[in-house]
């Protein structure tokens, strides 16, 4: 039995539940919040906050049904909440989201734990798609196996679960070893693990990494858990990881076309002091802009940071061959890969992005029931 009791003086219902369970709703958030403020096919509000009192008063509370009826003082508003609806979204409480995976964080190889699923599955199986994604955000990592002999293939896997990230790599890139290179990926040499495009404003989240050729000597492929490596360093050097989370610094590419910038931390956290993103290339740091006084005790956290991500026990190693596929989220997993030898063989591997919120939307869609 549900009992709802107007406390005005603190401008808030108390409700209690049949269970026992009470949860306060301020009544302004109920005035906003109310169900006939938002348009019926849309479901978005179109209810004017600045139309309304600033301190809305409720007359009268009641409980008809399994709902909740208040009126409204100032102008006699009847509205009309469910009681499972109040449950869901109290305030104070995250609505439930089936993309809310928490990351599974790895100090080690991942052997067997790494997720590994089939092409031709994800291209016609939602329920596939779905807990292989799940799986690759829950690890940060997965391979998919079986893709076609075709350029476009890995892109089509990668465009199941939303629309390919362009930058100014194209829709898509291929890493290759390149006469001119813009860009160390398309050389032979070795890239130490890093994420991709820190320098833009919102760096890539999924990245897809399809293996075409791997014929060359050399050319092995290297993942590292970023937030592994960031929680090492909070849990052995606090003082590092607060540098390296609240001083922003100066990444950039640029080349003939384009002068690519961005200010930002390498570690990212949220309000909470949960990891976010890692912003990890040595490559596209631009020279860094701290003050004399600063310089030293950021290189040193830095270095420090460096070195995890250069420790060989961390790595997940493998060899991709012609047909596998790398996906990988580009704001949490380092990935590099050895050096290759040109002369002795072929490599190609064909790339593309999905931004993270692009795939979270796709869990929550299909997770629908
Ligand atoms: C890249 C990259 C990895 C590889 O293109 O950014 O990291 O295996 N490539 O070539
Ligand atoms: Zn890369």
């Amino acid at each position: 039995m549900l009992t709802a009791t107007l406390r005005a003086a603190d401008r808030l219902l108390h409700v209690e539940f049949g269970d026992g369970e009470a949860l306060d709703f301020p009544f302004l958030w109920l005035r906003d919040n109310c169900p006939s403020g938002f348009h019926p096919q849309t479901a978005e509000r179109e209810f004017d906050l600045t139309q309304a009192p600033r301190a809305p008063r409720v007359s009268d509370a009641r409980v008809e049904g399994d709902a909740l009826v208040l009126d409204w003082a100032e102008d006699g508003h009847v509205s009309r909440f469910p009681e499972a609806w109040l449950r869901a979204v109290a305030p104070g409480r995250r609505r439930l989201d089936p993309a809310a995976v928490p990351p599974t964080l790895w100090h080690g190889p991942l052997g067997d734990a790494l997720p590994r699923a089939d092409a031709a599955a994800l291209l016609t199986s939602d329920a596939a798609l779905l807990d292989w994604a799940v799986a690759t955000k829950r690890c940060g990592v997965s391979i998919v196996q079986g893709l076609a002999d075709d350029a476009e293939a890995g892109l089509d896997v990668a465009r199941r679960l939303g629309f390919l990230r362009e930058t100014n790599f194209g829709r898509h890139f291929d890493v290759e070893s390149k006469p001119d290179p813009n860009n160390l990926a398309y050389t032979s040499h070795r890239l130490p693990p890093h994420t991709d495009l820190p320098n833009q404003e919102m760096p890539p989240g999924w990245q897809f990494l399809h293996c075409l050729a791997n014929e060359a000597q050399g050319g092995g492929s290297e993942f590292l858990d970023g937030f592994a490596a960031a929680e090492a360093l909070r849990g052995e050097d606090a003082e590092a990881f607060r540098l390296l989370s609240e001083t922003t610094i100066p990444f950039r590419f640029h080349d003939a076309g384009f002068d690519i910038r961005k200010r930002a931390p390498v570690i990212e956290l949220d309000e909470a002091g949960a990891l976010v993103e890692i912003r990890f290339n040595a490559h596209i740091a631009d020279v860094l802009d701290l003050p004399p006084a600063s310089v030293e005790p950021w290189y040193r956290a830095y270095r420090r940071l460096m070195e995890i991500t250069r420790d060989p026990a961390r790595l997940t190693t493998l060899r991709l061959g012609a047909g596998d596929m790398a996906a990988f989220d580009n704001r949490r997993i380092l990935h590099g890969r050895e050096a290759f030898d040109p002369t002795t063989g072929y490599r190609r591997l064909r790339g593309g992005y999905v931004d993270r919120g692009e795939v979270d939307s796709r869990i929550r869609v299909l997770s629908r029931g």
